[in-house]
């Protein structure tokens, strides 16, 4: 199979830009591509009929724009969906939109209530407890050497830290990684009829254990994620038991199905960069900005979308108000007219990295910025540092995901831990 190196050096002979997600090249690396688009076509119509936008400030404008939506009414409107999607869509509308979906008011009420328990002070007391998980995680793989590090460790880390935040009963984590995992598949244009039952499934599954949690945890209130949302519904302020569902949902999943990505594809970005490797090895500086970088280099969250409710001038291009566009968040953490000549190069300790948009911009951005930043650099960092001969066993594979971009298994073997 071809790997990410062999795609870049084959770049001079693309010629057409496109964004095909069905092309295995695309899946495996695709900044070959979005360079063309951002050269030739920066608001390039897909052959899903709606627009991508590619260059830095013009996926930056979009999601700062305030006469955009996402509401999942306006988004499905008018469209020509697929009747799979259209059973999807149905499915979900018996639940409340998570906050990802809703527009303003609706999602600054939502968003309010639940920042209030989501502080820098709630997310620094899980620094102790991740470095712990982090740290007895690598002491049970020192005794196997060949791992494959997304199931054994880059899941492993985000889904414990979460479960534990939130505080929800013991469950199986594979069951629970697997319903999951379907579920977020529905984030994905190119989901198959198959993937949609699966999904539905996947939902209800989770959707059952929540419920359950939430009833469990009524009787043990404890000091958590949960029993603070929990005390803010019953506060009366506003945040009903299905809104409440909704909102655990979407945290236990954006909680681990994204980081283990950042994870999983920041150390096959070091493993490739021997000189970037070297430094996080014997280099506790890079501490600070390493998260930023990994997440710039190759984004976990490759896409997120708006509508647009008024027309916008885009890279010169006039788009019209009903367009729905995508934004290339991986190919604006790339572009050379903001990040200058070096934006395709690695650099543990690039100063302005904090300013990569992988975790979105304006209203929506990512409520767990820092929770993730803080995983992703106790998790790389320590996993190198205590098995500085860590190498690749057999390239990575892909999990075909546009939107959460990440590798499905990857085999490595650990050498000998320091
Ligand atoms: C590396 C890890 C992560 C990445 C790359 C990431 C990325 C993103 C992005 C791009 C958005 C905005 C989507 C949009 O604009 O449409 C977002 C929103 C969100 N993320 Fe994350 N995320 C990560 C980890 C987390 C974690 C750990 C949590 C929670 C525990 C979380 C919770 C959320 C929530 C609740 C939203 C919705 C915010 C809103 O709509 O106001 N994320 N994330």
């Amino acid at each position: 199979m071809k790997q990410e190196n062999d795609i870049n050096s084959e770049m001079g002979k693309l010629v057409e830009a496109s964004w095909n997600p069905f092309d295995p090249d695309f899946l495996i690396n695709p900044y070959p591509q979005y360079e063309l688009l951002r050269d030739q076509d920066p608001v390039h119509r897909t052959a899903f009929g709606n627009l991508v936008v590619t260059r830095f400030d013009d996926v930056f404008e979009v999601l700062r724009n305030p006469n955009t939506s996402v509401d999942r009414d306006n988004t499905a409107e008018g469209m020509d969906r697929p009747e799979h999607i259209k059973k999807l869509q149905d499915a979900s509308m018996d639940r409340p939109p998570s906050i990802l979906m809703l527009d303003p008011p609706e999602h600054t009420r939502l968003r309010k209530l639940v920042q209030r328990t989501f502080t820098p002070r709630g997310i620094e007391k899980m620094r102790h407890l991740t470095t712990e998980i982090v740290e007895d995680l690598l002491d049970q793989l020192a005794e196997k050497r060949e791992i494959d590090l997304i199931k054994d460790f880059s899941f492993v880390v985000p889904f414990v830290v979460i479960h534990s935040m939130l505080g929800l009963p013991d469950a199986d984590m594979l069951d629970v990684r697997e319903w999951s995992q379907t579920l977020v598949q529905t984030l994905e244009p190119n989901i198959s009829p198959e993937q949609v039952d699966a999904a539905i499934w996947g939902g209800t599954q989770l959707n059952e254990y929540l419920t359950e949690a939430l009833a469990w945890k009524r009787n043990q209130p404890g000091d958590d994620l949960l029993s603070d949302l929990i005390a803010v519904e019953e506060g009366g302020e506003g945040l009903t038991e299905p809104e409440l569902l909704s909102m655990i949902s979407l945290l236990f999943v954006a909680g681990h199905e994204t980081t283990v990505n950042l994870i999983g594809n920041g150390t096959h970005s070091l493993l490739n960069s021997p000189e970037q490797f070297n430094l996080v090895l014997n280099d506790p500086s890079v501490d600070s900005t390493i998260a930023d970088e990994l997440l710039r280099f190759d984004s976990p969250v490759q896409n997120s979308g708006r509508l647009l409710l008024e027309d916008m001038e885009l890279s010169g291009v006039h788009v019209e108000a009903g367009e729905l566009v995508l934004t290339a968040l991986g190919s604006a953490n790339r572009d050379p007219r903001f990040w200058g000549d070096s934006a395709h190069v690695l650099d543990v300790k690039r100063q302005d990295a904090p300013r990569h948009v992988s975790f979105g911009s304006g209203v929506h951005y990512c409520l767990g910025a820092a929770l993730a930043k803080m995983e992703g650099e106790i998790a790389v960092t320590k996993l190198i540092r205590r098995f500085p001969e860590i190498s690749i066993t057999s390239e990575p594979t892909y999990n075909s995901r546009i939107i959460l971009r990440g590798r499905e298994e990857f085999p490595v073997d650990l050498g000998s831990p320091k």
